[in-house]
C-alpha cells in the first residue's frame, strides 16, 4: 500500500460494495428492482387501505405501482433462459398478459379508492395478492423471495 489515502480508498470500496453483493442472497435483475420498488408501495397500500383518511396518499402509491407494472411489461423474466426455445414466445406472451392484468386490477383499485370504497378496495387487494402468487409461480424462479 503506497499511501494512507490508497488504504482508506480500498477499505471504503470494500465496505460500500459488500452489502450490495450479499444483501439478499441473489443477484437482482432489472425486473427484480422494478418489483422491489412496486413491493414497497404495495405493502403501504395494504396497510393504508384500512384508513380512508389516507386515500389521497394511497392513490399516489397505486399510481406508482401502476408505473412499475408498466415498466415491467417489456422486461424479460430471468426464468425465460430456462424455457425451451419453442416455448419462449408463449412464455413471454403469458407474462405480458398477466402484467396487463395487474395494470388493469390496479386501475380498478385506484377507482375504488377515489370513490372512498375501502371495503371493496380491501377485497380487490386480496384478489391482486392471489394473482401475484399465481404469476410468481408461473414466471419467477422458485429460489427467489
Ligand atoms: C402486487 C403485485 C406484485 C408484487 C408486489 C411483486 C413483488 C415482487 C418481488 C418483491 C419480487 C422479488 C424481487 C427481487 O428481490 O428480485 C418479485 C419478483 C418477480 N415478479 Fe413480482 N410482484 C407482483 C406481481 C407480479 C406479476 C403480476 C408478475 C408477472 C406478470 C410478476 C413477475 C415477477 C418475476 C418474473 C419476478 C422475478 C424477477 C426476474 O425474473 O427477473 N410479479 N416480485
Amino acid at each position: 500500500m503506497k499511501s494512507p489515502f490508497t488504504l482508506v480508498l480500498v477499505i471504503t470500496l470494500l465496505f460500500t460494495g459488500l452489502p450490495f453483493a450479499f444483501a439478499d442472497g441473489h443477484e437482482k435483475t432489472e425486473l427484480g428492482y422494478e418489483m422491489t420498488d412496486m413491493n414497497r408501495s404495495w405493502r403501504l397500500i395494504k396497510r393504508q387501505v384500512r384508513t380512508p383518511d389516507k386515500n389521497a396518499s394511497t392513490i399516489e402509491l397505486v399510481e406508482k405501482a401502476i408505473a412499475n407494472a408498466q415498466e415491467s411489461k417489456p422486461m424479460k423474466p430471468d426464468l425465460l433462459t430456462d424455457v425451451p426455445e419453442a416455448e419462449k414466445e408463449a412464455f413471454l406472451e403469458g407474462y405480458q398478459k398477466e402484467m396487463d392484468a395487474l395494470v388493469k386490477h390496479l386501475g380498478k383499485l385506484k377507482a375504488l379508492l377515489e370513490a372512498d370504497d375501502n371495503a371493496a378496495a380491501s377485497q380487490l387487494i386480496r384478489q391482486i395478492d392471489g394473482h401475484r402468487r399465481d404469476s410468481h409461480k408461473a414466471y419467477k424462479r422458485p429460489d427467489e423471495e
